[in-house]
Parts: C-alpha cells; sequence; structure tokens
C-alpha cells in the first residue's frame, strides 16, 4: 500500500508510454542560437575553446541563419567582434556596426520567420574590455553607461532587432533602453533583459568568441556572486518593474535553483543560457570518447526546461534541432 511501487514502473517500461507520461519537452521551438559576427575576415573562424563554433563573416551568417530557420529554430542572438574598439565602444551604436549590418541583412533574408535578437552590452567593443563607460578610477560608471546602451538599442531596433537583450548588468538599464526606445519610435522592440547573470567562470570560451576579455579586474562589481539567490530575485524584480518583456537567468546548470525560482516568482517567459563553457565542457568529454556527447546536452538542455525555462540560449542549437527533426 503507500505509494504503489509498480506503479513508475509501469509508466516507464517502453519507449512510447514514458513519451505519454513525460512532464517536460525539449523541443526546437525552445531554442536560441547565439552566433558571434565579426568584422574585415574572409572566412569563418573557428573558436578553439567551443568546437563546431566559429566566428561568421557576414555571408556565412546569412547561410547558417537561413539553416537554422530551415530546421525551425524560432531565434537567434547576436554578438558582434568589431574589428576596432576605443574605450567608449563606439561602434557598437554606429548605423555600419558589425551587427546592423548583420541585422539588416538577416532580416530581408529571413523575414519574419525567425526572432532577430540582438545582445546589448559594451564589453565586445571596448578596448578595456569592460561592460560599461570608465570613470577616471577605472571603475565602470554605471549612469554614464546607460546613455550607450540606449544608443545602442536604438541602433539595433533601426536596423532590424525583434529583440534587445542588454547584458551588461548595470542598474536602470531596462528603464533607460525601454524609455530611448519608445522615444525613437521602437515601441516595437521587445526586451530580454540577462536579470540574474552571475560572474561565472563558465563564460571562459565565450571570451575567446567575442575577443572581450577584460584588460584588467573581473566583472564581479556588476555581476551577480554564486553564493546568493535571494539578489536573483530582487534583480528580476527590478528588470519586471523597469519594463523586461522577459527575463534570463546565466549560466543554466549551476543555476536550476535560481531557474526555478525565478520561474515560481514570475509569470514573464523566462530564459536561461547555457552558457559557453557549459558547451565547451561536453564537447571536450565528448570528444575524448567519455561522454556520449548529444545524449548529455540533450539531458542538460531538458533539464533546463525542466527547472522552469520557457526557452535556452545554447550553442548547441543547431546540432539538437537536427537531432529533434
Ligand atoms: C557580455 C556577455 C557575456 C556573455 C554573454 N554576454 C560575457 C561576460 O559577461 O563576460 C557570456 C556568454 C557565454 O559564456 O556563453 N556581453
Amino acid at each position: 500500500m503507500g505509494f504503489p511501487e509498480h506503479r513508475s514502473r509501469r509508466t516507464r517500461r517502453s519507449d512510447p508510454m514514458r513519451r505519454l507520461t513525460a512532464e517536460t519537452r525539449l523541443a526546437v521551438d525552445d531554442l536560441v542560437a547565439p552566433l558571434f559576427v565579426k568584422e574585415g575576415i574572409d572566412e569563418p573562424e573557428p573558436v578553439g575553446s567551443m568546437p563546431g563554433v566559429v566566428q561568421h563573416t557576414q555571408e556565412s551568417l546569412r547561410k547558417e541563419v537561413r539553416a537554422l530557420a530551415g530546421l525551425g529554430v524560432p531565434g537567434v542572438i547576436l554578438f558582434g567582434v568589431p574589428a576596432r574598439k576605443d574605450a567608449r565602444g563606439s561602434s557598437a551604436d554606429d548605423p555600419d556596426g558589425v551587427v546592423q549590418v548583420a541585422l539588416r541583412a538577416l532580416r530581408d533574408e529571413v523575414g519574419d520567420s525567425l526572432v532577430l535578437m540582438a545582445d546589448t552590452c559594451l564589453d565586445e567593443y571596448t578596448d578595456h574590455g569592460h561592460c560599461g563607460l570608465l570613470d577616471p578610477n577605472g571603475e565602470v560608471d554605471n549612469d554614464a553607461t546607460l546613455e550607450r546602451y540606449a544608443s545602442i538599442a536604438i541602433a539595433q531596433a533601426a536596423a532590424g532587432a525583434d529583440v534587445i537583450a542588454p547584458s551588461g548588468m548595470m542598474d536602470g538599464q531596462v528603464a533607460a533602453i525601454r524609455a530611448g526606445l519608445d522615444d525613437a519610435g521602437f515601441s516595437a522592440a521587445a526586451i530580454l533583459a540577462y536579470s540574474a547573470k552571475y560572474a561565472s567562470a563558465l563564460y571562459g570560451p565565450f571570451r575567446d568568441a567575442a575577443e572581450c576579455a577584460p584588460q584588467f579586474g573581473d566583472r564581479r562589481g556588476y555581476q551577480m556572486q554564486a553564493a546568493n539567490s535571494r539578489e536573483a530575485l530582487e534583480e528580476t524584480a527590478l528588470d519586471i518593474e523597469q519594463g523586461a518583456d522577459m527575463v534570463m537567468v546565466k549560466p543554466a546548470l549551476a543555476y536550476l535553483d535560481i531557474i526555478a525560482a525565478v520561474r515560481t516568482a514570475f509569470d514573464v517567459p523566462v530564459a536561461a543560457y547555457h552558457v559557453s563553457g557549459e558547451y565547451a565542457m561536453v564537447q571536450a568529454a565528448a570528444a575524448n570518447g567519455w561522454i556520449d556527447g548529444p545524449a548529455v546536452m540533450l539531458e542538460h538542455l531538458l533539464s533546463i526546461r525542466r527547472a522552469g525555462a520557457d526557452f535556452v540560449l545554447t550553442y548547441a542549437a543547431r546540432e539538437v534541432a537536427e537531432l529533434l527533426q
């Protein structure tokens, strides 16, 4: 009596029975592919620490996005690697900046068949590699940075971005971007806020791909510390109050508790970012023959969904979309 000991066995007996009783599913519809586009290269450049990931040319990016749309992947998020960097990240909001050029071409290429997201930050564009403008003491100047973020968001929306995704963890960034977009006539552009973004060692490979490692110091002054969960809810609440349409937890697997807590506490769509280090670890172990890479990847992404994420940003989007066809 009590919990009937054979019940769960009976519902696990066969593949179709497991499919019928699955509480969570992973579908192509849940995937967003992060893509890097680099200025001034003729051929795509592989990222050594992220097997399968490249820095795209405009041309190879178009091809990749067309392939993703063909597989039914509903979204991509773009990161730019500019040819020139300076202290204020000037090319981030230049209409001819690498991401703006890409957005215009992709809008033409895929129409409305796919959601175009743009990461909105300065670290890829500044010569010091920090996510904001620096004050004379070398500290990130929060409020001066907000004006830059609003300007970048407007340039991205003007170039065709459907979703603006601020990742710099400046206070007030969502409100500043929302006001900037609305004033400039882009009230249809949505905001996906990186709300609970932790200062994580798992971003290492990304910094190779985006060529944006900080030249001094680190990001622990503005990104969250791994020890804390309550402030994740506070940060998320603030972003929603300021107008975030969707929120994100990042990284994903080491922060499943945060994803679950955010899911429970708020009703907006919740995204999770399965980040570069998480991807690289699976690829490295698989390349050594130590794990079954595709199976582990599917298990990771399904578990992120189970924790409560509505969709997942993952470098495995294309591979997984192919597996799920
Ligand atoms: C900042 C940004 C980072 C990532 C996404 N946006 C790097 C950072 O905060 O250092 C990391 C993503 C990943 O590791 O896959 N623009």
